[in-house]
C-alpha cells in the first residue's frame, strides 16, 4: 500500500486511545491501514467509508487481530452510529460538513476520545507562500520516492486510492467552529496545513 503523509501521524493518533478502550470507529477508513493498527492493539473497529472499491481493497487485506474489524460501506453523515471508546477521522472530515463532529462526539462513550487529523486551507500570506512555493518541490520529492519504492517492490499498486476532496476550511475556521461544537477540544497545528483535534467526552 503506498505511503501517504497521514500515515506518519498514526503513532501520534494511537497514543490518544484511552486506557482500557475496547471499541473504535474509523471514519473514512480508506484502505484500512489505521483500522488494522487499531485492531492489532486489541480494539474492535467499525471502519466506515462510502467508497466501495476502496473498501474492497481494505477487506482483501484482512485483519491482523486480535481485534475484529467490521467494514461499513456507509456515509458517516447518514449512518446510525453506535457508541465507541475511540473515534478517529484521518483526512476525511473535509469530505463532510464540519458539524458532523457533533454526531461523532455524541457517539463517544464516557471517557471516550475523538481524534481528527484534518487538513485546512491556507489563508495567511506565509501559509500561501508555503502552499505555493514549498509544497510543489516537496510533493515532487514524495512522488519520486513513492515511484522508486513501487518500482523496487515490483511495480505500481493497481489498487484504487481513497477519493480526495478540496479542503474548504481555514485553520481559524476550524478553531472557531470546533470551539462552538466541541466542548473541551484542543486543536494543534501539525506540519503545514495539517491539524490535530482531540476531544475527550467526560
Ligand atoms: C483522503 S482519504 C483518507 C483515507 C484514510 N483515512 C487514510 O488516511 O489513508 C478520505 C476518505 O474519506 C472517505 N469519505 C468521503 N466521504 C465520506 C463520508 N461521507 N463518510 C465517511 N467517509 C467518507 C473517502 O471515501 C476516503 O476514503
Amino acid at each position: 500500500m503506498p505511503f501517504n503523509h497521514n500515515h506518519h501521524y498514526h503513532p501520534l493518533l494511537l497514543r490518544q486511545v484511552p486506557e482500557g478502550a475496547k471499541t473504535a470507529l474509523d471514519v473514512g477508513c480508506g484502505t484500512g491501514l489505521f483500522a488494522r493498527r487499531l485492531a492489532s492493539g486489541g480494539l474492535d473497529v467499525d471502519a466506515m467509508d462510502p467508497a466501495g472499491d476502496v473498501l474492497e481493497v481494505a477487506r482483501a487485506l484482512g485483519s491482523p487481530g486480535p481485534g475484529r474489524i467490521t467494514y461499513r460501506h456507509e456515509d458517516v453523515t447518514r449512518a446510525a452510529l453506535g457508541t465507541y471508546d475511540f473515534i478517529s477521522a484521518i483526512a476525511s472530515i473535509h469530505h463532510v460538513p464540519f458539524e458532523t463532529v457533533t454526531a461523532l462526539w455524541k457517539a463517544l462513550a464516557p471517557g471516550g476520545v475523538l481524534v481528527i487529523l484534518g487538513l485546512a486551507k491556507p489563508r495567511s500570506v506565509p501559509e500561501l507562500v508555503k502552499w505555493e512555493i514549498v509544497s510543489p518541490p516537496l510533493n515532487l520529492a514524495a512522488r519520486i520516492a513513492v515511484a522508486v519504492g513501487e518500482r523496487l517492490n515490483g511495480g505500481r499498486d493497481p489498487a484504487p486510492g481513497p477519493p480526495v476532496a478540496d479542503w474548504k476550511m481555514t485553520m481559524p475556521q476550524v478553531r472557531r467552529e470546533s470551539a462552538s461544537l466541541l466542548p473541551g477540544r484542543t486543536v494543534r497545528t501539525l506540519f503545514f496545513w495539517r491539524y490535530l483535534l482531540i476531544c475527550r467526552r467526560d
